[in-house]
């Protein structure tokens, strides 16, 4: 995102509260001929051909007009795809745009002075960390307070009791819980996060980006809990980021609050078409997964093989720590080499890289550099 301009005379025409933010920084995006990237976990295979037929035959004298304005169809083939129906669902520009709608649908902003602890709950934004690196900058842009909780050591879930002898609200506004969790990469029970979501009073958001990758989903939680809804993507497992078309699916009356504050053409013609097209051929999905499946076992293997530490994945993505030099270093030696991963300079996972799962051949050239860096 644009750099605050420090010191200009403009600034005074900026509220104080955007003057002073820290945009999102997203994984680089570089267009270097021959980079292998693997930092922003999108799919490495493209969408199905049928996909890509849809978007070019939508691609025509309907480009003038304004998209369906509440993506009707989409919403309808969504729901009898999770068997709901389509009041349920609410689909944005992006998950990214709707995780930023629920802060404002649901959380107060803060006030000055001294709240009362039922006031500073209601302007409290929650979330373990690691998890999605948007979610503070979505409290910041909002004037939420923000609470953060570290996970262990393990990126295990922590259960209730844990969770009570921390500084974890359980009346906090809105809270996001990242499953499988990213970074990490660990996955969460449906069991252990019913009990998470039956002590929760605020509006629990279940962000299941990666889920496609993972053992299990969560979804009965948004039809059994009216307080949980259940976010989901077509950018990763269904390689659509460039077209943007995120969703979530909850209760009636929270979709509808979203639904009233949204852009009243949130989400593109093109990518309707995209999306709609992809749930009619999710066989062509599911041998991908299958097939990124078996990469992430043999690339984790081959990397524990040469000695790293690789925590089990749930998701498209490893995340690995070295042993005879650190991540960082182990990052600008693989970037040196045209490989791009992720590396985030964080408390409890500066020592891993986060590698994104792409083809065979890159998987190959990943490893082969990563021996040749050992081998130095
Ligand atoms: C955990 C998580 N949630 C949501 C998103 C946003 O996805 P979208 O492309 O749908 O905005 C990402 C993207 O990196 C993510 O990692």
């Amino acid at each position: 995102m644009t750099a605050k301009c420090k010191g200009s005379p403009l600034d005074r025409l900026i509220r104080p509260l955007v003057r002073n933010l820290r945009g999102y920084v997203p994984g680089e995006q570089p267009d270097v001929p021959g980079l292998i990237k693997l930092n922003t976990n999108e799919n490495p295979a493209p969408p199905s051909p049928k996909v890509i037929r849809a978007i070019r035959a939508a691609t025509d004298d309907r480009l003038r007009l304004y998209p369906d304005p509440v993506a009707q169809p989409l919403r309808e083939a969504l729901a009898k795809f999770h068997d709901c129906r389509p009041e349920n669902i609410i689909v944005g520009n992006g998950s990214d745009e709707l995780l930023a709608l629920a802060t404002r649908a649901f959380v107060e902003p803060r006030q000055t002075g001294t709240p009362t602890r039922r006031q500073a709950a209601k302007q409290t934004i929650q979330y373990f960390t690691p998890s999605y690196s948007l979610y503070p900058i979505l409290a910041d842009i909002h004037g939420a307070r923000r609470n953060e909780i570290r996970l262990p050591a393990d990126f295990g879930l922590p259960d209730n009791d844990s969770l009570r002898k921390s500084n974890w609200d359980f009346n906090a506004a809105l809270n996001y819980i990242t499953t499988p969790n990213a970074p990490s990469g660990r996955g969460y029970t449906t069991r252990e996060l019913a009990k998470l979501c039956t002590a929760q009073n605020g509006v629990t958001i279940l962000d299941e980006a990666y889920v496609d990758f993972a053992d299990e989903h969560a979804l009965r939680l948004a039809k059994r809990f009216p307080h949980v809804i259940v976010s989901r993507t077509f950018s990763k497992a269904y390689s659509l980021c460039f077209q943007r078309i995120g969703y979530f699916i909850g209760h009636p009356v929270l979709i509808g609050a979203l639904d009233r504050i949204r852009d009243s053409y949130n989400v593109n013609g093109l990518g309707q078409a995209a999306a709609l097209a992809t749930l009619v051929d999710t066989r062509y999905y599911q041998k991908q997964f299958r097939h990124i499946l078996h990469l992430r076992r043999e690339t984790a293997a081959a990397l524990e093989a040469l000695g790293f530490d690789v925590l089990p994945s749930q998701a498209n993505f490893i995340f690995a720590q070295p042993t005879s030099l650190t991540a960082e270093e182990w990052f600008h030696q693989l970037r040196q080499r045209n490989i791009v991963t992720r590396w985030f300079d964080a408390p409890n996972v500066r020592n891993r890289l986060r590698i994104t799962i792409g083809t065979e051949t890159e998987m190959g050239k990943f490893l082969d550099a990563t021996r040749s860096i050992l081998e130095r």
